[in-house]
């Protein structure tokens, strides 16, 4: 049965994101074949916590394939602040909307929400959780730089609550990936997540380290993420980690000429400004990707003849 949510990477087969970046690579070549392709139809974006590059590359994408959005809005000016379940505001935007997308602070909104309608609704994060959309825009970038066979991953910083961090690596395993995950002790990836990749992937792909300088030298792709300090228990705890694990010219001395580093954005001071001129840095390029990708994710969930997914097994 195919799936129309798109909650985790967990749910995409290696045919399913080959056929999503495939898809993308033509629309960025050529969007125009689409322009029309969705008129009439209206996209409902529902954000619970603050967005840049994922609500307007939804936006974008959606008015490019000819159709709409409406929104939410702050919660501050919506109902949500008269104490409105989560429940009861996806059923009624789902009357007004032909799909939602969904950011929540809660790890599992999006699967609980999805349990309410019948559009297809995409997870734009949630909480400490997934974020599949923003990893089908990372494959596509590792994919035009580095390729995704044959690839050696860093992804560093916080890789407890980073939710791009963890549906990037369930995607990777799809592919033959090496994957060196650094971070301080305090922010591995939870144990879980480090149980499921070995199980998804031969258990030599998956490695843990404390520091960067001993992989570095190895490295196609360097992925790098802010600490997430909106979802630190405790102020202190932040302050012990913030501030580690920067890159700068210097860092990458060591560095591949060939290596590309990435970051989902925003960036806080993770990576020095004097990297952006240079030919490692790929983010920019990244965040612009987010159009194609989700102009191709939004197309293939809207229409009948195409379709991606298996059942979500979260
Ligand atoms: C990320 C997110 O929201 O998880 N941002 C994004 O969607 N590009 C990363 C972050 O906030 O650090």
């Amino acid at each position: 049965m195919r799936h129309d949510h798109l909650i985790t990477s967990k749910q995409l087969s290696r045919g399913d994101i080959e056929t999503v970046l495939d898809y993308a690579a033509e629309l960025d070549a050529d969007p125009s074949t689409v322009a029309d392709r969705h008129a009439g139809t209206l996209l409902g974006l529902l954000f619970f916590e603050p967005s840049t590059r994922t609500k307007m590359s939804f936006e974008t994408a959606m008015k490019r394939l000819g159709g709409d959005v409406v929104d939410m809005g702050s919660i501050e000016s919506s109902s949500v602040k008269k104490g409105e379940t989560l429940a009861d505001t996806v059923r009624v935007i789902e009357g007004y909307t032909d799909a939602l997308v969904l950011r929540h602070p809660k790890q599992g909104a999006a699967t609980m929400a999805s349990e309410f309608v019948d559009v297809p609704l995409v997870n734009a994060g949630d909480g400490a959780g997934h974020h599949p959309t923003q990893t089908m825009l990372d494959l596509y970038t590792i994919r035009e730089n580095a390729g995704l066979d044959d690839l050696t991953i860093g992804i560093m910083g916080d890789l407890k609550y980073g939710r791009t961090v963890h549906s990037l690596a369930y995607a990777l395993t799809n592919f033959d990936t090496r994957q060196h995950f650094i971070s301080p002790e305090s922010l591995q990836l939870p144990r879980e997540v480090v149980y499921d990749l070995h199980q998804r992937q031969d258990g030599t792909g998956i490695r843990e380290h404390d520091s960067l300088e001993e992989v570095l030298p190895s490295l196609d792709v360097l992925y790098v993420t802010r600490i997430q300090r909106e979802r630190f228990p405790d102020e202190n705890e932040y302050q012990k980690v913030a501030g580690e694990y920067q890159i700068d010219a210097d860092t990458l001395e060591a560095a591949s000429d060939e290596l590309t580093v990435m970051h989902p954005l925003p960036r806080v001071d993770e990576i020095a400004p004097e990297i952006d001129e240079t030919d490692y840095a790929a983010y920019f390029q990244q965040a612009h990707n987010g159009v194609p990708v989700r102009m191709a994710l939004l197309d293939l969930l809207l229409s009948d003849d195409k379709r991606i997914g298996g059942d979500d097994d979260e």
